[in-house]
């Protein structure tokens, strides 16, 4: 048994982030995680594998689409999948790796097993009971299926099998048009495979602002992704080579099927809180399973505190870790603080969306007097110079006050973009304090600071 200040429970972006930083307050901390490497589902199959097959299957795209455009000839590479697959994991290997490292350098003991929590202040690993005076549970999530829908991640796969299929599909059922679906949908589009994306509502990427999911879906069909909207999916049934997909159109409740030869189940993900003795301690949990949690991350156990996907808000690494460090501000004795309005948003398809603040939509719901700045990308030198002139940036600004409110962009870069329309809203700036700043030309951050003129006297290039 050993005793520490802080037990953080779980190593993925949350865990770690909070651990470091509670190592960094001067605290004597141990982060307890149950994979064979750290960095939890973002990095081991999440965010970081996908990043590596979007990128690779994005640079076949340039080869097949835009090389010969400039003037670079010759035969297309051919995809040696076992090679990408062995790249994919090398990127997660140095990854996970480099947080082992930084556990090192900041002295974070790393207990390995599951923890479960037998009373306040102790954490159960496999048979040894620790002591600590904050326990941070940062357990993440996992994703949820549906009813009638049997994943074996093989033919009917969820984002996990998804990221190491054996073989690349020559056709391939997506149910959810969210994050998850449109990248990895994406990706095998990319590579060839027949995608068809079966969603319930009526707009892909819900919650995202309309104009921006109009356009991105536009772009998509382009890329050759078909739609079937408005469509609850009822089952699956495994077949000899593939699945069948049961769905029922809304508009009629008429019943059809799509036979694929895999399906990838994305319709959400849940916390994941499985064998922590949450029931037996008390913690409360929100219906949706959520952990709950005051404003300083504690949940209804003196000393116990909650970060990440497991308790309440969007499910994103980033989030989890602004709670991470935080937390650790707070169980040091410190004020910690996240700025809830002002959490980016970003899908890593090409072109990328990204959207930070409020959609237009939310907006009109509250009654609020705003102004919207627009610029095409088609506008920008340099965008056009790389074949990126497709999207667009939307800025909304308060119609009295000129504040930003919020901004969505879907077009090159947009990932990068759109922080500094964050930074600007963490200072309450105006759309023309943007406008006035100086951005270096050709940048594709130029298509930001035109839409914030667009909110004034009008962009240059339009
Ligand atoms: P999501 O919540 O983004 O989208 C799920 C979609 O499935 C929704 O559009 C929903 O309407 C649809 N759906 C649900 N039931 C259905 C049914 N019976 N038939 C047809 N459609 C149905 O979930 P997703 O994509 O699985 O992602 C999970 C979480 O992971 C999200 O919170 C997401 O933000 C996060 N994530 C973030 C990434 C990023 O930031 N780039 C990348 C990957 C995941």
């Amino acid at each position: 048994m050993a005793t520490f200040d802080v037990i953080v429970i779980g190593a993925g972006p949350g865990g770690y982030v909070c651990a470091i930083r509670c190592a960094q307050l001067g605290l004597k901390v141990a982060c307890v995680e149950g994979r064979e490497t750290l960095g939890g589902t973002c990095l081991n199959v999440g965010c970081i594998p996908s990043k590596a097959l979007l990128h690779a299957s994005h640079q076949l795209h340039e080869a097949e689409h835009n090389f010969a455009k400039m003037g670079l000839k010759g035969k297309s590479p051919s995809v040696d999948w076992k090679q990408m697959l062995a790249y994919k994991d090398e990127v997660i290997e140095g990854n996970t790796k480099g947080i082992e490292f930084l556990f090192k350098k900041n002295k974070v003991t790393w207990l390995k097993g599951w923890a479960s929590i037998p009373a306040a202040g102790q954490v159960k690993v496999d048979d040894e009971v620790h002591e600590a005076k904050s326990i941070i549970i940062a357990s993440g999530s996992e994703p949820s299926s549906l009813p009638g829908v049997t994943v074996d991640e093989e033919t009917v796969v969820t984002s996990t099998g998804a990221l190491a299929l054996p073989k690349i599909p020559k056709s391939m059922a997506v149910i959810g048009a969210g994050v998850i679906g449109l990248e990895l949908g994406s990706v095998y589009a990319r590579l060839g495979a027949d995608v068809t994306v079966i969603e319930y509502l009526d707009a892909i990427t819900p919650g995202m602002d309309g104009e921006v999911q109009k356009s991105f879906k536009r772009l998509l069909e382009k890329q050759g992704l078909k739609f079937i909207m408005g469509a609850a999916v009822q089952g699956t049934e495994a077949k000899k080579n593939g699945a069948t997909v049961r769905y029922k159109l809304k508009k009629d409740d008429s019943e059809h099927s799509l036979d694929a030869d895999v399906v990838l189940v994305a319709t959400g993900r849940r916390p994941f809180t499985t064998g922590l003795g949450l029931d037996t301690l008390g913690v409360k949990l929100t219906q949706r399973g959520q952990i709950e949690t005051d404003s300083h991350w504690q949940t209804s156990i003196k000393g116990i505190y909650a970060i990440g996907d497991a308790i309440q808000g969007p499910m994103l690494a980033h989030k989890a870790e602004d709670e991470g460090m935080a937390v650790a501000e707070v169980v040091a004795g410190k004020h910690g603080h996240v700025n809830y309005g002002v959490i980016p948003g970003v899908i890593y398809t090409h072109p990328e969306v990204a959207n930070v603040g409020a959609t237009e939509e939310q907006l009109k719901a509250e009654g609020r007097a705003y102004k919207v700045g627009k610029f095409s990308f088609m506008g920008n030198g340099r965008a056009k110079a790389v074949f990126a002139g497709d999207g667009f940036v939307k800025l909304l600004a308060d119609k009295e006050t000129d504040r930003i409110l919020g901004c969505h962009i879907i077009g090159p870069g947009a990932g990068d973009l759109i922080h500094e329309v964050c930074v600007a809203m963490e200072f309450g700036a105006s759309a023309q304090d943007l406008a006035l700043t100086c951005h270096a030309h050709p940048t594709f951050s130029e298509a930001v600071r035109e839409a914030a003129l667009a909110c004034g006297d009008g962009p240059i290039h339009s």
